[in-house]
């Protein structure tokens, strides 16, 4: 891999009160970017002070959403070091991602230094207070500059980074979701499993509307049946029903969420039987009527471990776990932070130190 050409800012920023963060509006200094050309492959890798992008107007990204992105975490140690989690699952289904969209892969190896190389720049940005990181987007957009509906022979890598604190307002207090009936944000055989801004350009009514309702997100059905659970707007979603866990399988429209993963492997290490499977909105309902609906909870890389404490579903409402944090959610929610956040000892080997 070439060498990353490191331009640093002139003047650096203030950085904001790191205790009332609110998520993704304070970034930092500077930004990763790497050109790819078809013929030349990648190049120009560099590291330059943080700044508006000049995009033609014509950019296939502005009309035909040809883009991906990634997000994942860098975690400040009580020793004051820095680490990543799992940053290579990261890397891999961002590669899945391009493939889906007709953008190129980027190698791993220049992935992977995009985000370490940013992220050992600007570490001062890491935050320290209880609970709060530094966000890494990396995203990667076609940029030929014309209408036709074509794959973009020039495209860029990119990875910008901002601290944060909590992605929900409740923090740790369980959240209240919405089951959307009317719109559907992904179908198999079109782009559910990657990770592209279409699926959220998709998701936007519906969470407004869930919003006006009280709500905080949506959970998705499935677009054929309209009948079985998908994932939250930006967490995948679990439940323990009848002291088994329960969570949608990857059916091809569900995100291949890390921390779904990761949850799943600290379950079985405990002793759960965990079943991946078709999950009707019914069957949950069901359960929740019957008492056998202990525990919900989303995960994902911005949402961590929250609980849900309500579903709603048109006019029906049921209360899980008396809408507080169940033991297995807290669970989850200590164990996995204590990894991240270097408390904890990390037997899978999830961790890069920085
Ligand atoms: N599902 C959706 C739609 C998401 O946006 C996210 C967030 O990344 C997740 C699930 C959880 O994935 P991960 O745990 O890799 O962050
Ligand atoms: C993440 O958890 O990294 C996400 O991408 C969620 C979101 C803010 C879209």
């Amino acid at each position: 891999m070439e060498q990353i050409k490191i331009t640093r800012a002139a003047v650096l920023k203030e950085k904001p009160d790191c205790a009332n963060l609110v998520f993704g509006k304070y970034m930092t200094d500077h930004m990763f970017i790497a050109d790819y050309h078809e013929g030349q492959g990648w190049h120009d890798a560099r590291i330059v002070p943080y700044a508006p992008l000049a995009i033609d107007p014509a950019a296939k990204v502005l009309h035909y959403a040809q883009e991906i992105f990634e997000g994942l975490k860098a975690y400040r140690t009580q020793d004051g070091s820095v680490q990543l989690f799992r940053p290579m699952d990261n890397v891999r289904r961002m590669n899945q991602s391009c493939r889906r969209i007709a953008l190129p892969q980027v190698p791993e190896d220049l992935a992977l230094a995009g985000i370490t190389e940013l992220v050992r720049l600007d570490r001062e940005w890491v935050p320290s207070e209880k609970d709060t990181s530094l966000y890494i987007r990396p995203f990667v957009i076609g940029l030929d500059p014309t209408l036709g509906v074509h794959a973009s022979r020039h495209c860029q890598y990119i990875v910008i980074v901002c601290p944060v604190g909590a992605y929900y307002p409740e923090g740790l207090n369980p959240v209240k979701i919405y089951i959307e009936e009317e719109d559907v944000r992904a179908v198999k055989g079109g782009t559910g499993m990657a990770k592209t801004g279409g699926n959220y350009a998709a998701s936007l009514r519906a969470g407004s509307r869930a919003e006006e309702k009280g709500y905080t997100q949506v959970l998705w059905l499935d677009g054929v049946h309209r009948k079985y659970i998908e994932e939250v707007g930006a967490m995948n979603v679990m439940f323990k029903v009848g002291g088994k866990i329960l969570t949608p399988d990857l059916n091809g429209s569900v995100l291949d969420g890390i921390t779904r993963r990761s949850c799943i492997q600290l379950l079985k290490d405990w002793g759960y039987e965990v079943e991946e499977r078709r999950i009707s909105a019914e069957e949950l309902f069901e359960a929740a009527r019957s008492g056998a609906l202990e525990e919900a909870w989303g995960t994902g890389t911005a949402a961590v471990v929250s609980p849900i404490g309500e579903l709603a579903r048109g006019e029906e409402k049921v209360c899980v776990s008396r809408n507080e944090i169940g033991a297995v959610t807290q669970r989850l929610y200590d164990v996995l932070t204590g990894i991240q956040w270097g408390r904890e000892a990390d037997p899978h080997g999830w961790i890069m130190k920085l």
